[in-house]
């Protein structure tokens, strides 16, 4: 069952009760109140109505008194008797007189003091065939006269109780009323509380559902000052951290990947140049020895230079094969980064010459010296420039720009270098530094692997970003000591 169901149950049942409980204290104290008022009330009738006929009664006109009560009666005063000393009626209205139970006795006490009253509630048949009974307050009273020290008769008077019960069933209608409002009142606001309890829970729910299907990208919108929000913050943390966590997996499992590959290549490629290298330098060598031979033709020393040619590009592979994959220590020195800009440029200047590519470098501001190993770094950006050389036409462009990146982790030589090239496609750009992944058909495809290895070596980063132009554009981050 759910929450919000289960709290309303046990507050509507808890506020029922406690609502019954409180109306049936307040009506019984009302109804007992109405009562003692009609009691009141009764005394005071049958007191005054022997006050009123005393003279006539002590001179012993029955008929007198008789005249004075079928006055006074009517829809509440039912019946009115007087006895006399010896407790027999003395005179009475005519309608009681068929009633002769109540008519021929008097209750009141023949000992009975001034104050001293009789009370008695009884119900008589008005129309026995039809069931319809009076339900009356019937109250006897003493008559003292003055001088006299016993009782000199009594007088009994029957109430109509029916206006009491109309009050009383007023009384409790109107309680009913407040009770069910009361309740109704209570039960909404419950039902608000909930609601406000509740929802916050239901996105917490929510939240961990997701969390447990793997999505945890989960925030969870509470701000309250309770503890519901303090469970919230609490999610958010957690969700973060396995956020974090993940993505830490998720890079950790790649370098995994990574490494992995990188050690079966270095494994494929000891055994390949083991097996190559002894039969290429023979056929090398005999080559070579064909050549020196006299009586070729042309076209027989055209043939061989081909094959010498092939044999420098196998030979070529295996070199760089070995070296990408050969773990080398970094031989870490102080250097500057201009310079070694300017000693890769120089080491490619021919190439540049011979496509007339112009090559611009901008530095925003005073780099500081940074610690690495020169001749790596300078292969680093020997491949990329060799890379944007190739991708450029006849009179292309490349720009190396030079800035200091001021970070929270420590601060980072950022070289960017782009070119007016065609760009690499969005396709490619996952895999060009994958090792072997070439689009070039006489490349190998190790220059940009060969160089996120080394930078990763470095602690520094390498990856493509937009260029502002059309071509591509190489961001490479080299983290350097902060200049004290
Ligand atoms: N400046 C660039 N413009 C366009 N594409 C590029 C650029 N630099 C690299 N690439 C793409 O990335 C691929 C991988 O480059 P990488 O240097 O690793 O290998 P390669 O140049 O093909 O071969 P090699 O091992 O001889 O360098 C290239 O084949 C090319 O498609
Ligand atoms: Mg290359």
């Amino acid at each position: 069952m759910p929450l919000r169901t289960r709290f309303m149950i046990y507050v509507t049942a808890l506020l029922g009760g406690l609502v019954v409980l409180v109306l049936f204290l307040v009506e019984h104290r009302e109804v007992r109140a109405i009562f003692e008022a009609q009691k009141d009330r009764g005394i005071l009738t049958a007191e005054y109505i022997a006050q009123f006929n005393q003279y006539l009664f002590i001179i012993g006109d029955s008929e007198g008194v008789k005249e004075d009560l079928e006055k006074r009666i009517d829809k509440n005063l039912i019946y009115v008797i007087f006895y006399d000393q010896n407790l027999k009626p003395f005179a009475a209205n005519e309608f009681i007189k068929n009633y002769y139970s109540i008519y021929a006795d008097s209750k009141l006490d023949p000992e009975a003091k001034k104050g001293d009253y009789f009370l008695e509630i009884k119900n008589i048949a008005v129309e026995e065939k039809l069931g319809r009974y009076l339900r009356i307050m019937e109250i006897e009273v003493p008559i003292y006269v003055e001088g006299s020290p016993t009782k000199f008769g009594s007088t009994k008077i029957g109430l109509s109780l029916e206006e009491m019960r109309a009050e009383e069933l007023k009384t409790r209608l109107i309680l009913i009323l407040i009770g069910c409002s009361g309740l109704l009142i209570g039960v909404g606001g419950a039902a608000l509380m909930a609601r406000r309890i509740t929802k916050p829970l239901d996105k917490l729910v929510d939240g961990t559902v997701k969390i447990s299907k793997g999505d945890f990208s989960q925030e969870i919108d509470i701000d309250s000052q309770d503890e519901i929000g303090e469970l919230a913050q609490s999610f958010n943390k957690m969700s973060q951290q396995l956020q974090l966590t993940k993505k830490r997996m998720e890079v950790a499992n790649r370098r995994l990947i990574q490494a992995e590959k990188l050690a079966s290549i270095g494994r494929i490629s000891a055994s390949i140049a083991h097996e190559i290298r002894n039969p290429l330098t023979s056929v090398k060598l005999n080559i070579q020895k064909v050549m020196e031979s006299e009586g070729l033709d042309d076209i027989d020393k055209e043939h061989l230079d081909i094959s010498q040619e092939g044999i420098g590009h196998i030979e070529n592979f295996i070199k760089e094969l070995l070296n990408f994959t050969r773990v080398s220590e970094l031989h870490l020195n102080y250097f500057s980064v201009e310079q070694i800009v300017d000693e890769s440029i120089k080491m490619i200047r021919n190439t540049l010459k011979l496509k007339d590519v112009e090559l611009t470098i901008e530095v925003q501001e005073r780099l500081p010296q940074v610690l690495v190993d020169g001749d790596k770094i300078r292969q680093v950006l020997l491949n990329i420039l060799h890379n944007a050389c190739e991708a450029v036409d006849k009179g292309g462009k490349i720009t190396i720009a030079l800035s200091l990146l001021k970070g929270r982790r420590g601060q980072k030589v950022r070289i960017l270098i782009s070119d007016n090239g065609p760009g690499i496609p969005k396709k490619d750009k996952e895999n060009i530094f994958e090792p072997f992944y070439t689009t070039k058909s006489t490349g190998i495809g190790l220059g940009l692997a060969n160089a996120r290895k080394i930078i990763v070596q470095h602690k520094g980063s390498i990856h493509t970003v937009e260029n502002e132009g059309s071509g591509a554009c190489f961001d490479l981050l080299i983290p350097c000591e902060e200049e004290k």
